[in-house]
C-alpha cells in the first residue's frame, strides 16, 4: 500500500493504457500523481477517479517549453518532484520502404524528443529534491527487428540508448537520480486495440512466420505498472542504467524457423 509514500510523480501519457494503470497503482501505493496527457477529457476523468491524490495537467511532450512550465508548476505546487514516468509514445504502422518521413518525425517527437526533454528538465527538480527515478518506457522493438514499424523501432532504441546516458550522468555527478527503461511486448491498451486496423489500412501484412512466438497473448496494462512501480521505489535504489523487459519470453525466444509454406 506504501510503496511510494510521500513520493510526488509525474506521468506522461497517463489519460489511457499504460500511463494510466500507472497512476492508478502509484496513488494506490500513496504517491501523488501529476498525470499529463494531450488528451484532456480522458486525462481529467482519469485524475477525477483516482480522487485527491491526483491532477490532470495538459501536456504535449513535443513542446520543451511546456515542460519547464509543467516542472516549474509542480515544483510551486508540491516542493518537490521524485519520479518521472516518460510514458508518452505514439506508432505509425511502416516499413522503412513505406514509412513517410512525416510519419517518421512524428513518432519520434513524441517517444523519443519528449522523453529527451523530460530527462532534460527533470533533473534540476530532482536534484533540488535530493534525487529520484526517472522510468521511460520504451518496448521491445528496441530490442528486436519488426519490419512493420521502422519509425516506431528507431524511436524506442532511441529512448534506450538516452536513459543509459542519463543514468551514467547522473551516477557520475553524484545526484542519487536513477534512470531505467522498461520494455513491454504487446499489452492490452487502446494503442495496440487500434493497431491492427491501421496496418491494414496502410495495406501492410504480416510476413509469414514474423512473430517467434505464434499467437502470443496481450499482457495487462497493469502487468508493466507493477514493473514501474518498483523502478519508481526505493526497492530499487540500487538498478540503474537498466532495461526490464516485460514480456513473458517473446524477446528471447529462440529456434524459430519461417514455415516452408
Ligand atoms: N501497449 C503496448 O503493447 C506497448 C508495448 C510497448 C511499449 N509501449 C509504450 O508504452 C507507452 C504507452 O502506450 P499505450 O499502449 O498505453 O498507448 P495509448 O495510445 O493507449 O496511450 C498513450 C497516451 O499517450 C498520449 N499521448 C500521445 N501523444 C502525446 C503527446 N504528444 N503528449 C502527451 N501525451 C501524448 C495519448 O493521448 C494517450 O493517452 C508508449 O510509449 C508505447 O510506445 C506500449
Amino acid at each position: 500500500m506504501d510503496r511510494l509514500k510521500g513520493k510526488v510523480a509525474i506521468i506522461t501519457g497517463g489519460a489511457k493504457g499504460l500511463g494510466e494503470a500507472d497512476a492508478r497503482l502509484f496513488a494506490a501505493e500513496g504517491a501523488r500523481v501529476i498525470l499529463t496527457d494531450v488528451d484532456e477529457t480522458g486525462g481529467a476523468r482519469v485524475a477525477a477517479e483516482i480522487g485527491p491524490s491526483a491532477q490532470f495537467i495538459r501536456q504535449d511532450v513535443r513542446d520543451e517549453a511546456g515542460w519547464r512550465d509543467l516542472i516549474a508548476t509542480v515544483m510551486d505546487r508540491y516542493g518537490r518532484l521524485d519520479v518521472l514516468v516518460n510514458n508518452a509514445g505514439v506508432v505509425e504502422p511502416g516499413t522503412i520502404e513505406t514509412t513517410s518521413a512525416e510519419d517518421y518525425r512524428f513518432v519520434m517527437a513524441v517517444s523519443a524528443d519528449g522523453t529527451f526533454f523530460g530527462c532534460k528538465h527533470a533533473i534540476p527538480a530532482m536534484r533540488a529534491s535530493g534525487g529520484g527515478s526517472i522510468i521511460n518506457m520504451a518496448s521491445i522493438a528496441s530490442i528486436q527487428g519488426e519490419s512493420l514499424v521502422a519509425a516506431y523501432c528507431a524511436a524506442k532504441g532511441a529512448v534506450e540508448a538516452l536513459t543509459r546516458s542519463v543514468a551514467v550522468h547522473c551516477a557520475q555527478g553524484r545526484m542519487n537520480i536513477r534512470c531505467n527503461s522498461v520494455h513491454p511486448s504487446g499489452m492490452d491498451t487502446p494503442m495496440v486495440r487500434r493497431f491492427g486496423g491501421k496496418v491494414a489500412a496502410a495495406g501492410l501484412a504480416p510476413p509469414p512466420g514474423a512473430s517467434p512466438h505464434g499467437a502470443s497473448p496481450l499482457g495487462d496494462a497493469t502487468d508493466i505498472a507493477w514493473a514501474v512501480v518498483y523502478l519508481a521505489s526505493d526497492e530499487s535504489r540500487f538498478v540503474n542504467g537498466q532495461r526490464i523487459v516485460v514480456d513473458n519470453s517473446m524477446s528471447v525466444t529462440s529456434g524459430h524457423v519461417p514455415s516452408a509454406g
